[in-house]
């Protein structure tokens, strides 16, 4: 299966779910291979931090200096999951992944500007792909931890209006486990597995795995 993590923000969250989902994919018994197509290389530095640190397992991570030819040729190699992360500083490989894509994740803060830049990234990928379009799953990232603040609410009933999205109702929120988790080369569940953080992503990543969810298997 072909995973692209994408929006067209910075900061959105994009690098952390998708180091995050690869490493709890491989957790779950997984085949997993990660692509970074994005030139700041966030993912490779992560998988070059683990490697020196000897932290198992082993995150494989194919840089752009990796990509010989067509991606689909290329990605037509590997069985398993196969997660791309790309932003929009490389527009073009944005547009290729997404056209062999089979499931596009959308992190978005709660902000207007970002629930804008989703919308227009929905166009990109209506365009990016003509005949067979990826499902969709889109879910607010950077949450308020506190209940009262009401913007991600808000930004979960604007993501319902945009048409063609599964919305996953299970948020992360902005905490410190998740930065740590890129400082250190750690997932959230291997930094501080009973942090609130990591619950979050396990709830995050069965809802968007339910045939790996723990109960299916036990
Ligand atoms: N839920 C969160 N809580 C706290 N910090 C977060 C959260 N999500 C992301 N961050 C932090 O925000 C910054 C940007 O996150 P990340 O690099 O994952 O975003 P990105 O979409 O990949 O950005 P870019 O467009 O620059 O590639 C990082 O420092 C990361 O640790
Ligand atoms: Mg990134």
């Amino acid at each position: 299966m072909i995973t692209v993590i994408a929006n067209l923000k910075g900061g959105a969250g994009k690098s952390t779910v998708t180091f995050n989902l690869a490493l709890w994919l491989l957790m779950m018994g997984q085949k997993v291979i990660t692509y970074d197509l994005d030139p700041q290389s966030t993912l490779q530095d992560l998988a070059r931090v683990r490697y020196e640190e000897g932290v198992t397992p082993v995150l494989i991570v194919k840089g752009l200096n990796e990509i010989h030819g067509k991606l689909n040729e290329q990605l037509a190699m590997h069985n398993g999951h196969v997660l791309i992360d790309v932003g929009s500083a490389n527009m073009d490989g944005m547009k290729e992944a997404i056209s062999i894509a089979d499931r596009v994740i959308i992190p978005v803060p709660p902000s207007q500007p970002d629930i804008w830049a989703t919308q227009r990234f929905l166009h990109i990928i209506d365009e990016a792909t003509n005949n067979k379009t990826p499902e969709l799953f889109a879910f607010v990232n950077r949450a308020d931890t506190h209940i009262a603040v009401r913007e991600s609410d808000e930004a979960e009933e604007a993501l319902n209006m945009l048409g063609n999205l599964n919305v996953v109702r299970h948020r992360l929120c902005q905490r410190t486990s998740f930065r740590r988790s890129l400082s250190e080369g750690l997932s959230v569940f291997e930094l501080a597995p009973r942090s609130k953080g990591a619950e979050e992503f396990y709830d995050l990543a069965q809802a968007l795995h339910p045939e790996l969810a723990l109960n299916n298997i036990i």
